[in-house]
């Protein structure tokens, strides 16, 4: 009798463990996840959320030695503050602590926005952050800020738009590559985060989630965003959609984030420039052409910050060289000469100026091409394109141009992790299962004359 007991026992219990794996398994899957994020999103539209964070703490590299972080709750609640801290490198005396009072927009009843500025923070190894009000606190979170010498690993996505199903794919293969617990120390996003910007359920559900989901790098690990087609609201009225992508370069006190130009939305300034370890990054915004952003690539190309950096590298959403794109947009409803400025007017600076890597996205596959940055063969240095529009969005699969220049083509889903140390910047771009599709290093020498000299 005892006997039967035991094996119902145990089968009971193995039953029981059967379903735990099963719901395990269910809600770690992406597709789930999705739907788990569209619900949410529903019922807080309802108002049937409780009162809690939406978007976690978003940082935003902004400039060299400050960030923008933007955060969001379903419920409006008094007393906002941003708690931060710097910290250099070694054990000093206890970080001064600083509370920032956030700048504030009812975006409607269940989406209050908060936007903040860290800074300036120049020389410090880590900052630490904390966003709380009178009802909410989130949990304290810490990025590193990498010497010029020291290792700074850059994790390259484009393209995730209205995928966010193959995105949390996507994701789930960079948290094998990095390792749990680890991570990138920066997030390049060549443009492209969601399908419409004027959607708060896109950000949510095609962004901020899958984010927040799949490693949470944009707590830990600063963006870099490069705005693409598809994330500007190009009306510069009081209530534009432009709520949660930084947009405010050059702006750097929290204050300024309530001066009468952002408020009326007329403030708009993507383009800026900052340092990742040794490598010096351009970002452009290839929506908005402009005097002003025109003059700032040449004043900034020319700078001894770029010019002097072990590598230099500008970010711009549309790629100078397209050769995938549906066929009907790009020659019947003129999609060909969206963006021809990148390749007209700024591709002839890059060369000119010595840039030795452009990262683009918008077309959605991979493709990279290194060649000589000039006719005269003397002058042996390199510039590479590449095309990174792979985290997400529906696959480019149609060729529509041959410039004859491309080295690797795959047409598939990607992300690319980019390390960059003292002597070398290692490129390597792996597919969702993690296997890598495409290799480059670029090599300098560690003593040598500053200029051409120093390159191989
Ligand atoms: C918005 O504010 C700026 C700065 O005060 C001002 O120059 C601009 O004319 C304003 N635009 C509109 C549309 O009100
Ligand atoms: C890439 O392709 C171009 C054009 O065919 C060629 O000139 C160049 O040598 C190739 N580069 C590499 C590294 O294979």
């Amino acid at each position: 009798m005892a006997m039967v007991r035991v094996r119902r026992l145990l089968l009971f219990a193995a039953a029981q463990a059967l379903v735990l794996w099963l719901l395990c398994l269910l809600a770690w899957n992406p597709r789930v996840q999705t739907a788990r994020t569209a619900l949410g999103d529903w019922l807080n539209g309802r108002h049937l959320y409780p009162c809690a964070f939406l978007k976690r703490p978003a940082v935003f590299a902004h400039g060299d030695s400050h960030y923008y972080v933007v955060w969001e709750t379903t419920c409006a609640s008094g007393t906002p503050v941003l708690e931060w801290w710097a910290e250099a490198a070694g054990s000093g005396p206890a970080p001064v602590r600083h509370y920032t009072k956030p700048s504030y927009r009812t975006i409607d009843g269940a989406h209050h926005r908060y936007t903040a500025i860290i800074g300036p923070v120049a020389g410090a190894a880590r900052v630490s952050y904390k966003a709380s009000s009178y009802r909410l606190s989130t949990a304290q979170h810490t990025f590193s800020r990498r010497g010029e010498s020291e290792r700074t690993r850059v994790l390259v996505i484009a393209d995730n738009q209205n995928g966010p199903t193959v995105f949390r794919r996507v994701l789930d293969a960079i948290q094998r590559h990095y390792g749990s617990g680890s991570g990138p120390d920066a997030v390049l996003h060549v443009g492209d985060a969601v399908q419409s910007v004027d959607s708060l359920g896109d950000w949510q559900k095609q962004m901020f989630s899958p984010m927040e989901d799949g490693g949470g790098y944009l707590q830990r690990a600063p963006l870099v965003f490069v705005p693409g087609n598809h994330d500007h609201d190009k009306r510069r009225t009081p209530n534009n959609a432009n709520v949660y992508a930084d947009m405010y370069h050059g702006l750097y006190r929290t204050d300024d984030l309530d001066s009468v130009a952002v408020k009326n939305g007329s403030y708009h300034r993507f383009h800026h420039s900052l340092s990742l370890g040794g490598a010096r990054l351009i970002v452009l915004d290839a929506e908005c052409p402009s005097e002003e952003q025109s003059a700032f690539l040449e004043r900034e190309l020319r700078s001894d910050a770029f010019q002097a950096a072990r590598f230099r590298i500008v970010a711009v959403h549309i790629p100078p060289f397209m050769e995938f794109w549906d066929p009907y947009a790009w020659n019947k409803k003129g999609e060909k000469h969206w963006g021809e400025h990148v390749r007209l007017e700024y591709n002839r600076l890059f060369r000119e100026h010595r840039v030795d890597l452009v990262i683009s996205g918008h077309q959605h596959n991979y493709q990279r091409s290194t060649v000589r940055r000039g006719e005269d063969p003397a002058r042996a240095s390199t510039i590479t394109y590449a095309i990174v529009g792979g985290a997400g969005g529906a696959l480019d699969r149609k060729r529509v141009e041959d410039w004859h220049m491309y080295n690797t083509t795959f047409l598939d889903h990607h992300f690319v992790a980019m390390d960059i140390d003292d002597r070398r910047l290692s490129w390597t771009a792996h597919n969702i299962a993690g296997t890598v599709v495409d290799s480059f290093v670029i090599e300098r020498q560690v003593h040598g004359p500053p200029g051409a000299g120093r390159e191989r």
